[in-house]
């Protein structure tokens, strides 16, 4: 069963072709970041007419790397929430209309559950349950998935997400945007006990805080202009890996579950990768990292939720499918 996966919520185009719920025929992404590098951030009208100008190519070329023709689909996968309702549109008229031409149902899919399944697709003989950390630029969450289609939203961040703090402190570093990459290479050389930032609301439950971390930050460098940039890199990533560690270890030993998944932008980082495992291991619990291409936005897993929504919980698909800018996890099936 071939499986078109369509991902417009952010800043990301991308197209996918999946066979049988597994095998990555097509993954293209095009990623929209040098148009947002000059305002630090997504700008989505910009957005909106980017996703517009892209996604017929994409569409075209995703088709011819996985060596299949429009008859071959038989299923259309898109994502209709949380997400840029402008963008969010772009994909979901697009995945209509090829839903429509090629008369197949059309599905909508949750872009949190769609991260999850980065999981499916790189591991997919570990099967739930286990605690998913999904960690990226608009999101910080900590969900339980007891098995694929069922999902409980624990804790999370209050205000700002963990990359969102990362990369809002790095356009102050002049780092470019999106900074945590750069951000993560310049920790490298720096130290991470230098400075010594807060760790916002470690010490009980699972919710954080990461916009009181951004001001100190802020207020570091104001007051301190000449610090070393990789020492502040080192200690600010510092606090936030320790926040997201100390509470995605709590979350898996309070709910016993002996397994954490980590996805989305920020699970590529470095210290992120050392500190968890170890924190966790130590505990008795394991952590999946699925590759950095599948936890970054991309369609595979919007294709890969798609498939499991309609082959395996029966939802039937529905064009009249609306954007839900807002969509929450908890609970979504
Ligand atoms: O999942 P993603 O590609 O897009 C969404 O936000 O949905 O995540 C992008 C986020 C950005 O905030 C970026 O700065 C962060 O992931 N990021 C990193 C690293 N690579 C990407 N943060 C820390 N270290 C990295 N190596
Ligand atoms: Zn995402």
């Amino acid at each position: 069963m071939i499986v078109l996966g369509i991902e417009t919520s952010c800043d990301e185009t991308a197209v996918a072709v999946l066979q049988d719920g597994g095998e990555i025929l097509a993954n293209l992404i095009y990623s929209q970041t040098g148009l947002h590098a000059r305002y630090g951030g997504v700008m989505p009208e910009a957005a909106s007419r980017d996703h517009l100008r892209k996604l017929p190519g994409l569409l075209d070329e995703a088709l011819a790397a996985a060596g299949i023709g429009w008859g071959e689909i038989a299923l259309v996968g898109v994502t209709y929430g949380p997400g840029l309702v402008g963008p969010l549109l772009v994909g979901m008229a697009h995945a209509a209309g090829v839903a429509v031409a090629c008369n197949v149902p059309l599905v909508g899919v949750n872009h949190l559950a769609a991260h999850l399944f980065a999981h499916k697709l790189s591991e997919p003989a570990i099967d739930p349950p286990f605690l998913g950390l999904i960690v990226s630029g608009g999101h910080t969450l900590l969900v339980v998935v007891p098995r694929w289609g069922e999902y409980k939203v624990v804790g999370g961040t209050r205000d700002d997400a963990a990359g969102e703090a990362l990369d809002k402190v790095g356009r102050l570093l002049g780092l470019g945007y999106p900074a945590g990459p750069r951000m993560d290479e310049l920790a490298r050389d720096g130290d991470p006990t230098a400075i010594p930032f807060p760790r916002p609301m470690i010490e009980s439950g699972l919710d954080m805080s990461f916009a009181g971390l951004k001001t100190a930050a802020v207020y570091w460098l104001r007051d301190r202009p000449k610090t070393s940039i990789p020492d502040l890199c080192a200690s600010y990533l510092e606090a936030v890996v320790d926040v997201l560690a100390e509470k995605a270890v709590r979350a898996a030993r309070r709910l016993s579950l002996d397994r954490i998944v980590v996805v989305g932008g920020v699970a590529a980082n470095r210290r992120l990768r050392e500190v968890l495992p170890q924190r966790a291991n130590e505990r008795g619990i394991m952590v999946s990292y699925p590759p950095a291409a599948l936890c970054t936005d991309n369609a595979a897993i919007v294709a890969a939720c798609a498939h499991h929504r309609f082959t395996v919980l029966g939802y039937p698909g529905a064009l009249d499918l609306a954007p839900d800018p807002n969509l929450s996890l908890d609970g979504w099936a």
